[in-house]
């Protein structure tokens, strides 16, 4: 695999910081407003140790130490008790280390080269400057949350052995996996197939849109922790990301992807346009509306975003939606199904050939008709001589070395033959794990089961404790530069 990436600046992460609860403040308390000329950084809260301000681009993110720590305000992380030493302890205002925010410009073709950067003016440019007849028709299918008995098998049908790409390997897809109520044995075949595994985040808190840079490892990197504990997936495979209900985190969550060696973010929605946008790199300005409000303002050269075009057909049938089942489709027959989709995906074939993606959560599968709907059209576009239906990692390789849909049947990338990097086969019998829980909002203990070839833990791993430990807090994540 080839990708090309310049490192951002590095953090050194000491402690997990969990956030519990809700940001809502007692009518007593004043706004935080970040101290002027400080810079980026943690601030101790006024009101109480447990908490601080993580200040970002002169914005406020509330964050709480993890149980049974507190903020250190000369340190600036969270510790024990008898160490911390509570703040705000006034000191004389350090040195502006940040550089001022950098925001981005427009995208300038002379200077943004494949394989490092890749933009065009409205975001339609085909990579490589290719006709669209000779462009591959990409289709990227993803599924979001956890990977479980009420969707698995349902999973595994859409990828059937008689689904072939042109080179004769099998269809592949891409999981962001969410942890809660996952089984893990499941998502160790999945990867064993060939499928990649990206991460959402353990919990799906709402919100985390608002949270800061602590949060995000946590959840983001607290998930990839868990599918290398519990279903062997290396740390290197997994580089790809995709925010809880399409809410990007703003330039925190970015800044987590460049640390941690991520290679592409997929939760940028798109407004219903009339030519689909291809991925680009984050190197310069977005090249259309952000529908979340909370996407990247400043440059992360070299990271790809994989934007969610909008569905929707000519008569705005079922609205237009990111993900496909939140088109209102449900009182469709297959036949209806099957048509809706193809006009939609007719906007692509037959114009810029953008990679046509197909988001799922669970809920279409558990609807008969939009999933025969689906079947028809999968074994439709398998009639066409120029469809590949890819993992979004395959289909960056290929963006990154554009080359005509003529010669693809000896693109490495795209070859199922060679399988040196695929993740040996699972466990034919797995660990039934019974685990207590505690939702971090609710008094009482409950069950979790969680399926593994691995040993079981001690509880139900959570945010600061991948492993299952039962230690709050254990988790380091350190930025790999
Ligand atoms: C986990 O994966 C690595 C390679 O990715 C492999 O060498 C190792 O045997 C696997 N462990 C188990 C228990 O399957
Ligand atoms: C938590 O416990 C208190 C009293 O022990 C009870 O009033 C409250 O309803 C409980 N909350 C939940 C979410 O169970």
């Amino acid at each position: 695999m080839t990708f090309y990436r310049t490192q951002g600046r590095c953090m050194i992460l000491l402690a997990v910081f969990l956030t519990v609860g809700s940001q809502q403040k007692k009518p007593d308390e004043k706004e935080f407003i970040c101290p002027e000329g400080a810079g980026n950084g943690n601030f101790a809260d006024p009101a109480t140790c447990r908490r601080f301000y993580q200040c970002v681009d002169g914005f406020p993110y509330l964050n709480r130490c993890p149980s049974g720590l507190y903020f250190d305000d000369i340190n600036k992380l969270c510790t024990f008790k008898n160490e911390a030493r509570c703040g705000p302890i006034s000191t004389t205002p350090a040195p502006i280390t940040e550089p001022p925010v950098d925001l981005a410009k427009k995208c300038d073709t002379s200077s943004c080269e494949l394989p490092y950067c890749f933009c065009s003016r409205d975001g339609t440019r085909i990579p490589g400057n290719l006709d669209p007849e000779d462009t591959p028709q990409i289709i990227l299918m993803t599924f979001d949350g956890a990977i479980n008995l009420n969707n698995f098998d349902h999973y595994q049908r859409v990828f059937t052995s008689d689904r072939k790409n042109p080179n004769g390997c099998p269809i592949r897809g891409t999981f962001f996996v969410a942890h809660e109520y996952s089984n893990y044995h499941m998502i160790e075949r999945l990867a064993h197939d060939g499928h990649e595994i990206g991460t959402e985040t353990i919990s799906l808190q709402q919100g985390l849109q608002d949270k800061g840079y602590e949060e995000w490892v946590g959840e983001m990197i607290g998930m990839r922790e868990i599918l290398r504990h519990f279903a062997n997936i290396s740390k290197s495979d997994v580089v790809g990301m995709r925010a809880p209900y399409l809410k990007p985190g703003r330039n925190t969550q970015y800044e987590v992807l460049e640390d941690f060696g991520y290679i592409y973010d997929s939760s940028v929605g798109i407004p219903p346009l009339k030519v689909p946008i291809w991925p680009y790199t984050l190197d310069y300005k977005i090249p259309h509306e952000c529908r979340s409000g909370t996407c990247p303002s400043r440059t992360f050269q070299g990271i790809w975003e994989v934007p969610l075009n909008a569905h929707y057909v000519e008569t705005y049938e079922g609205g237009h939606c990111p993900y496909l089942d939140q088109c209102v489709l449900h009182s469709h027959d297959p036949d209806e199904v099957f048509e809706w989709l193809q006009e939609d995906f007719n906007r692509y074939y037959l114009q810029n050939r953008a990679p046509y993606m197909m988001p799922f959560h669970t809920n279409w599968f558990q609807i008969k008709e939009l999933e025969r709907g689906l079947h028809k059209f999968l074994d439709w576009t398998k009639t066409l001589p120029d469809v590949w239906i890819v993992t979004i990692t395959q289909a960056l390789v290929w963006m990154t070395d554009p080359r005509s849909a003529k010669n693809l049947n000896t693109f490495d990338a795209w070859n199922c033959a060679k399988r040196q990097n695929i993740p040996p086969p699972a466990c034919n019998l797995p660990n039934s794990c019974a685990l207590s829980f505690r939702p971090p909002e609710a008094n009482v203990s409950s069950t979790r089961y969680l399926v593994t070839c691995r040993e079981c833990p001690v509880r139900y791993p959570w945010l600061g404790d991948s492993g299952g430990t039962g230690v709050d807090g254990t988790d380091v994540y350190n930025p790999e530069n």
